[in-house]
């Protein structure tokens, strides 16, 4: 039986910034329909492989495709009418709107760019019930605190209605209670047929949500296989936080 098509397959990209290597050389394919997750020690090339696949800047070498498609060098700002959204791990609210009003600055962006106010809000109102910020929904976004603020990413990416969703640390700083609902709200989406790529430090989401893990360290891909094939991976306890110790161990 034939192979379904990758919805992205990343083919040997490298990102150098003037001396540093931060990626070196990372292949590997995200399958359609799935969670597919990515983690890695600090400053392991997590963040800016994500870039280079959501066209924030491009690779210094290899190529990236979209469904057999070859984006490489398209911009971010083409990637929504691709059907791809991300959120940014430095959180990048419009501070003085409203949560409403910034979900629905977003519905206007993109290949369903909504055509008036009346259609954008009743699309946001729908997102802003669906992500749990209903309620909220006259707060300015610069008056909440980090959970509703991730919440509010995941809702502004939504409202460009992406068939690809990236998630950079949607979970850092959240307590377990949050963590829980962020996990139970990232199934959702994807359950509602939305394919999704996440970098996460939060092992027991990893778990919990993935099928597929990529670790990289050091800018290489170091592993990938299910969370458990990885977790169980002698190179990937050895340098995950340098120490003899499986990566579940970290909380944060
Ligand atoms: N725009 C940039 N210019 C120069 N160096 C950069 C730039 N972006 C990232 N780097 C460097 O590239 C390396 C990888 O950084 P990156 O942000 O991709 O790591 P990460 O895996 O996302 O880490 P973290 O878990 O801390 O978010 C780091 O050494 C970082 O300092
Ligand atoms: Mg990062």
């Amino acid at each position: 039986m034939m192979e379904k098509t990758p919805i992205i397959e990343v083919q040997h990209i490298t990102k150098r910034f003037k001396g540093l290597t931060a990626v070196k050389d990372v292949s590997f394919t995200i399958r359609e329909g799935g969670i597919t997750g990515m983690i890695g020690p600090n400053g392991a090339g997590k963040s800016t492989t994500f870039n280079m696949i959501c066209g924030y800047y491009p690779p210094t070498e290899g190529k990236i495709f979209f469904r057999g498609q070859d984006i490489t060098n398209k911009k971010a700002h083409e990637y929504t009418n691709m059907k791809i959204a991300r959120t940014f791990q430095i959180m990048k609210p419009l501070k003085n709107l409203s949560v409403l009003e910034n979900v629905v600055a977003s519905c206007y962006f993109g290949h369903a760019a909504a055509k008036n106010n009346r259609e954008a809000r009743e699309r946001a109102m729908e997102i802003l019930q669906f992500t749990g910020l209903y309620e909220k929904r006259h707060v300015l976004s610069k008056d909440m605190g980090t959970p509703d603020q991730k919440r509010l990413e995941m809702a502004r990416a939504l409202a460009t209605k992406p068939e690809l969703l990236f998630l950079d640390e949607n979970m850092a700083g959240l307590n377990p209670a949050e963590t829980e609902d962020a996990i139970r709200l990232i199934r959702e989406i994807n359950a509602s047929g939305v394919t999704i790529f996440l970098i996460e430090h939060i092992m027991k989401a990893v778990v919990s949500l993935c099928e597929e893990v990529i670790v990289l360290h050091h800018g290489e891909k170091i592993a990938e296989g299910t969370p458990e094939q990885v977790m169980n991976d002698p190179y990937v306890m050895e340098v995950y936080l340098g120490k003899k110790e499986a990566p579940h161990a970290q909380s944060n």
